[in-house]
């Protein structure tokens, strides 16, 4: 594929494998404030913020990538490394901890030998920590999100966490 300008104005060349995240370039580049809304968007189609990435946002933002970053790694939502396949993120709002999440977190850290934020060497899981996922009754709950849909597990348990999490290793 050839190479072309960025829309957004700037002089760098039109990365193909940014092709995604262009439109939101050419729309937020030059809008004071904007960054957020640019990251937030490159980590949702990309899964997390690459060198690559925030290189190019650099370009046709005319942000520093030092200032972007900053940004990045201020805020826990973005991530600089990739995910694995199947992001588990456990719910540790307070219905969840009244009925026991960091126990089921420590099923999880101990079954996937990761702690949160991190992804099994694998690639298979990543476990993030979240805030309430909406559905308390169920506490304690997680959702798992893979290229397959979300499905949220409600009820859980250290027994029952370790198999779900033995199913999901099985069908990857
Ligand atoms: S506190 Fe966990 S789902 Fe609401």
């Amino acid at each position: 594929m050839s190479e072309k300008a960025c829309k957004c104005g700037c002089e760098s060349a039109r990365a193909p494998q940014f092709a995604e995240l262009a439109p939101t370039l050419e729309e937020y580049a030059s809008v004071p404030g904007s960054l957020i809304t640019i990251l937030q968007k490159a980590q949702e189609i990309y899964g997390y913020l690459s060198v690559d990435a925030i290189n190019y946002i650099s370009e046709c933002t005319g942000i520093k990538p030092a200032k972007i970053y900053g940004v990045a790694t201020f805020y826990a939502q973005f991530r600089l490394q990739p995910i694995g396949k199947n992001l588990i993120m456990l719910c540790k709002g307070t219905a969840c901890h009244v009925n026991g999440a960091d126990m089921i977190e420590e099923a999880i850290c101990e079954h996937l030998g990761i702690q949160d934020g991190e992804t099994t060497e694998d690639g298979i899981f990543t476990l993030n920590n979240v805030a309430c996922l909406g559905c308390c009754s169920l506490a304690p709950v997680m959702m798992v999100k893979s290229v397959d849909g979300d499905e949220t597990y409600g009820n859980l348990t250290k027994d029952k966490v370790r198999e779900v999490l033995d199913e999901i290793k099985a069908r990857a």
